[in-house]
């Protein structure tokens, strides 16, 4: 019998700040086409494991492997092209440009040829990247924004763009911080429609959020950070009553909320 191997590991991974220990001998597991959260209170370190995994800084020790492969000193481009993208915490969309020409970006941006970054986007009406930039668009139900002003659109249509833009790259792993942060209810829901069709795809999703209720509707797994340092792995109901994972959200400025079992 041959176990499923994990297709993201962190090995004792640690980092600093102007002496300050951000990120402190993190180890955590990621199976394939699993949908993981990871939590904790504003500043615990979230974002940064985050910048780490996609080398936007790298690691002062410890390991990052993908497929078994040490990828610990393989730069952000190239990890791009072995399969992980990312969103950011804030939109980071160009509000002047095309919704369209926004989606085209990103691909350059994962294209081997520098060249193809610094082309104007929308010479060519046929040319492949524009086709399924449409497509991608229109299979998200975006379609009819293609044409529009990004930064005119309401923040929830903003976020789900971005969405589109990561998913671009075909990425085998989708880092997500905090994409419901701002959404109302139902542009929440329509996000939880829209990973819930990434994840049946078999992209594995890690999600930084703090909407508990989405946590506990969509993820299998939480991993809980305080102070850069791992203080549970379990299930997001097993979170939530966990007396550790609660005392590091007291006195901070968010809340853990119920969850909702799925
Ligand atoms: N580039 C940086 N330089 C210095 N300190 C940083 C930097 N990035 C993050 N930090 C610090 O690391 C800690 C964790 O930040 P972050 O990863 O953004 O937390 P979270 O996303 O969990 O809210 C915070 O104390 C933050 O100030
Ligand atoms: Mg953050």
């Amino acid at each position: 019998m041959t176990m499923a191997s994990p297709i993201l590991e962190l090995e004792g991974v640690s980092k600093n700040f102007g002496g300050l220990k951000v990120i402190d001998n993190l180890s955590f597991k990621v199976m394939p086409a699993e949908r993981v959260a990871l939590i904790g209170p504003n500043g615990a370190g979230k974002t940064t494991a985050f910048n780490l995994i996609t080398d936007l800084y790298r690691v002062d020790s410890g390991r990052i492997v993908l497929d078994g492969r040490d990828i610990t000193t393989v730069p952000s481009r190239k990890r791009i092209g072995l399969g992980i993208a990312r969103s950011f915490q804030n939109i980071r969309l160009m509000p002047h440009l095309t919704v369209l020409e926004n989606v085209m970006i990103g691909q350059s941006a994962h294209n081997a040829s520098a060249l193809a970054m610094f082309q104007p986007v929308n010479l060519f009406p046929g040319n492949r990247w524009r086709v399924h930039a449409r497509e991608a668009l229109g299979a998200a139900g975006l379609g009819q924004y293609a044409l529009e002003t990004t930064g005119a659109l309401p923040y929830g249509i903003q976020k789900r763009i971005e969405l589109v833009r990561a998913l671009l790259s075909e990425p085998r792993i989708l880092l997500l911080d905090e994409p419901a942060a701002g959404l109302n209810p139902s542009e929440t829901e329509e996000l939880r429609q829209q990973l819930n069709e990434t994840s049946r795809r078999g992209v594995t999703l890690i999600v930084v959020e703090h909407d508990m209720h989405f946590i506990g509707a969509f993820c299998q797994r939480v991993v809980v950070l305080n102070f850069g340092c791992k203080i549970a792995e379990c299930s997001p109901h097993e979170a939530q009553a966990d007396p550790l994972v609660r005392e590091a959200y007291l006195g901070s400025d968010e809340e853990l909320g119920q969850t909702h079992a799925a």
